[in-house]
């Protein structure tokens, strides 16, 4: 895919390795909820990919839901303040819940959304981030499924954007500006 005028991409995180790691946390859930049913909850818009294979690595019963969650404010960076912008369709009450998110940066986001999700009684509880840039937390958390910690570079593709866009690459790519487009980047 080409990037956009400023931008440039370059791979982090291969095609054939996310589909590896992918596979591996698929087996390792199957492996913990022992033929329970699971519940996969899916934030918008950045988890649909990594949510759409990791199910389909999960050799259980398996139902799907989504929710979106934004910081006030947008940019590339986490303001701090979370709101909830799409709720579940469907009670979690007395179910296995996977909250299935792209990245863990801050934390806040994360945060907020399990402190949601633990009020309305779920069986269990658990949250799976596909990445992890472990040096960027503001508030602890610790996801119980992670697929890669990388470093504090800004990435998209495979379901993460740079404002909207390059969320259908296949490859995990860290995104580089140039000065002129940087000056412009909101803090
Ligand atoms: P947190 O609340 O700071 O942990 O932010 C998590 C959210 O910030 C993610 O769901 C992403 O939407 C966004 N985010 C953080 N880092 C990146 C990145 O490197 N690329 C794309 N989105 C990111
Ligand atoms: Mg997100």
């Amino acid at each position: 895919m080409r990037s956009h005028p400023g931008e440039s991409l370059k791979v982090l995180i291969s095609r054939a390795r996310i589909a590896r790691r992918v596979r591996e946390l698929g087996q390792q859930i199957t492996h913990d909820f022992r033929g329970e049913p699971v519940l996969l909850v899916g934030v918008l818009k950045g988890a649909c990919l990594f949510l759409a294979d990791l199910s389909r690595a999960i050799a259980l019963d398996a139902t799907f839901d989504f929710l979106a969650a934004g910081s006030y404010g947008h940019s590339a960076q986490t303001s701090g303040q979370v709101r909830l912008l799409k709720d579940l369709d469907a009670s979690i009450e007395g179910r296995n819940v996977i909250l299935v998110e792209d990245i863990l940066d801050t934390g806040v986001t994360l945060n907020y959304l399990v402190r949601l999700l633990r009020e309305r009684q779920p069986r269990a509880l658990r949250v799976a981030a596909l990445l992890d840039k472990v040096e960027r937390r503001k508030q602890p958390f610790e996801a119980d499924y992670v697929g890669f910690r990388i470093p504090n570079r800004f990435v998209v593709g495979y379901g993460l954007d740079y404002a909207e866009r390059y969320r259908n690459l296949r490859d995990i790519c860290v995104l580089h500006m140039t000065s002129e487009k940087k000056r412009h980047r909101k803090k």
